[in-house]
């Protein structure tokens, strides 16, 4: 007997990110692959969550989320970015943006609906689009520059079109979008009446100066925006796996009524934690900023150094390197494979974030490790180089 299963799932390979983080456990690789950093994030933060597990309650929270987590989130985005988020109807805690991408994409596409994805797109869009029976239209982003323009998005324009993901700063791309492209997209939203479900986890992560603006800040889209984060991006506690949702009260309420059947709630010890961080001073989060922006550099430097094309990074914990720039004629998908395998170090193919005719010559890396860690990566990266 064969049993069938959802073809959307049944039809997914594993992730990328896992495959590599496999093949570099096995062949005792540096793994610059998935997006991890390998510190311990603060440790105030995680003292905070410590003892409320043996202090606090350790059984179910509210489902929309602790109060003091609601309310700090709030507090949050007033102090960054002059966000007003009545906390009570219009902030919801999840099991990671993971979750809360589900929650809303579950919540606001109904089947024969269309979502648009931008390609480059983090991996977890398209299948949670095609399981709600909804279908992804996607807009492709032509490197080096990446832009969104108007005539992208109305080619992929119909009666259907109901909302778009939009994740700035981008991973894997490591941009931060332009004010001008933001407008872009704002006015498109509005003109379209589309929902913008803004996947923001890398919010803090931007360099050089440059400050995140959220979508949901810019004339008209208020009432149009479901706005995403994640403390693990922030505490650089990627593991916990808490999230926010904040949307104006008619989203943020259909929004929960998916959330409470997903996971219901996310674990009360963790949420007391990251409320806690979340009202830290602004220079923990320019120091963490300034942190991650040396190890940028220091990627970028030492792979600048052995030939290698990096274009630059605006934010995240992510840098690409341009292969056929750096005079590597080979496939992305190749040269991670024999670089994880022969020169022990594991990278992703930038080709995995694309459905069809995907770019080819990139491969992105992670710097969010320590200086040893960045040096010995790059050392191998020179080896793998010499592979072709
Ligand atoms: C763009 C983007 N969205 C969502 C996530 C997942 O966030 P979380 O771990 O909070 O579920 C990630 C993690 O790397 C990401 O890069």
């Amino acid at each position: 007997m064969t049993r069938s299963f959802n073809p959307v799932f049944a039809s997914l390979p594993t992730t990328i990110f896992t495959v590599m983080s496999g093949l570099s456990v096995e062949h005792g690789a540096i793994n610059l692959g998935q997006g991890f950093p390998d510190n311990e994030g603060p440790d105030d933060v995680r003292a905070r969550a410590a003892d409320a597990l043996m202090a606090g309650s350790n059984q179910y929270p509210p489902m929309l989320g602790l109060p003091e987590l609601r309310q700090a989130v709030a507090d949050h985005y007033r102090r960054f970015h002059g966000l007003e988020l009545d906390w009570k109807s219009q902030v919801l805690v999840t099991s990671g943006a993971t979750e809360a991408l589900a929650a809303a994409i579950m919540a606001l596409v109904a089947p024969g609906d269309e979502a648009v994805l931008l390609e480059p797109a983090y991996d977890c869009y398209a299948p949670q689009v095609r399981a709600v029976g909804g279908t992804p239209r996607f807009v492709r982003l032509e490197p080096p520059q990446r832009r969104i323009t108007t005539e992208a998005l109305e080619a992929v324009t119909g009666p259907k079109t109901k909302l778009i993901v939009f994740n700035n700063p981008q991973n894997p791309a490591a941009r931060v979008y332009s004010p001008e492209e933001l407008k872009v997209l704002a006015d498109w939203c509005v003109r379209h009446d589309v929902v913008a479900v803004c996947d923001e986890v890398w919010e803090h992560l931007v360099f050089d100066g440059r400050r995140h603006t959220p979508l949901m800040s810019l004339a008209g889209m208020a009432e149009r925006c479901v706005k995403i984060g994640s403390a693990g991006k922030i505490f650089s506690l990627t593991g916990w796996k808490v999230g926010f949702v904040c949307a104006a009260p008619e989203l943020a309420a259909i929004v929960g009524k998916a959330h409470q059947f997903l996971t219901f709630t996310t674990a009360p010890n963790l949420q007391t934690g990251v409320a806690y961080g979340l009202g830290k001073a602004d220079s923990y989060f320019q120091d963490m900023r300034a942190y991650y922006a040396r190890s940028r550099d220091r990627l970028t430097d030492g792979l600048k150094a052995e030939g290698f094309a990096v274009i630059p990074s605006e934010g995240t914990y992510f840098v690409n390197v341009d292969l056929a720039a750096s005079g590597l004629n080979i496939d992305d998908a190749a040269f991670c494979l024999r670089a994880v395998k022969e020169a022990g170090v594991a990278a992703i193919p930038v080709s995995a974030f694309y459905e069809s005719d995907p770019v080819r010559n990139v491969v992105r890396l992670c710097f969010a490790k320590r200086d040893q860690t960045i040096d010995a990566g790059i050392e191998r990266l020179a080896k793998a180089r010499r592979l072709f």
